[in-house]
């Protein structure tokens, strides 16, 4: 059922922009190097306005945990979770109640190593240093255990992390694989950067992460929402991030439509 696959070891390079300390750049944080501040300058260059896309990003993560939470799930995997501030999973969820737990994962050593004392007096979080791609070494990890009960409903969160997956890396049936371990009751978020809306934006951005850590695959919105397989979508299905639940009264961050994402339920 759960297959583990060979991944390369990440090492670490701080000569070239790594995604997390891009998206830490953009939030406002003070997790990144020049090299980040620098490409993330010349991306405001050709795409003025591109921050709110990272922000928007955020706040989608942010009305995902809020609609799990609001449904019971008090237990998050958050895949690819970069640094976990600025309104990261389990602040989100201290605002809502003490009983919660969540496993953040990454494999990106520095992203790791920084978040480790950020969550040093957190007893409900933790950081596991560990590919996506080996879900067997991500789902055994010693955090997992320690924190997540998998027979009891879970949050799956691949937020903004499935776009770093070429397809030679099997992306639809590493989430399958995913998929099929979580509980009755659990719920995968998925949101991944897309051509479909905003086409020659699209192309801009891949064209300047192809010079980082962490390339982008541009997919179309239907081989997004193939990642949610036969789980239940939750209204209003996945959507542009801005169409998702938007805030009310929120004037909408981002120029761009570059970001495609929802929830599903699994039965
Ligand atoms: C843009 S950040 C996403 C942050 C957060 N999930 C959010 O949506 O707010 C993407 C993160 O995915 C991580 N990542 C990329 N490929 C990965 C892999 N194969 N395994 C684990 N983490 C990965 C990167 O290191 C980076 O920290």
């Amino acid at each position: 059922m759960m297959d583990t696959r060979s991944t390369a070891i990440r090492e670490m390079d701080i000569n070239r922009p790594a995604s997390a300390r891009m998206y830490d750049a953009f939030l406002g944080g003070c997790h990144n190097f020049g090299v980040e501040r620098s490409i993330v300058e010349r991306l405001e260059t050709a795409l003025p306005g591109i921050g709110g896309t990272y922000r928007e990003n955020r706040a989608f993560l942010r009305r995902a945990v809020e609609y799990l939470l609001a449904h019971g799930v008090r237990q998050f995997l958050d895949l690819g979770s970069g640094i976990p501030t600025i309104g990261h999973v389990h602040e989100v969820a201290r605002r809502r109640t003490r009983h919660f737990r969540v496993v953040y994962v990454d494999n990106e050593p520095l992203t790791v190593a920084h978040s480790k004392p950020l969550l040093a007096a957190e007893i409900n979080a933790a950081i596991t240093h560990a590919d996506i791609r080996d879900p067997k070494s991500v789902l055994c990890s010693p955090e997992v255990r320690a924190l997540l009960d998998l027979d009891e409903p879970v949050g799956l969160l691949m937020s903004s992390v499935l776009h770093y997956l070429p397809d030679s890396d099997q992306p639809a049936e590493l989430v399958a694989t995913y998929r099929e371990v979580l509980a009755p009751g659990s719920h995968l978020v998925i949101s991944h950067v897309t051509d479909s809306h905003d086409p020659a934006p699209a192309r801009v951005l891949a064209e300047h992460y192809a010079e980082t850590s962490d390339p982008i695959h541009l997919r179309d919105t239907r081989e997004i929402e193939s990642f949610f397989g036969d789980l239940d979508p939750v209204p209003p299905g996945a959507a542009c991030l801005a169409d998702w639940r938007p805030d009310p009264g929120t004037p909408v961050p981002s120029p761009y439509r570059l970001v495609h994402g929802g929830i599903a339920r699994k039965g």
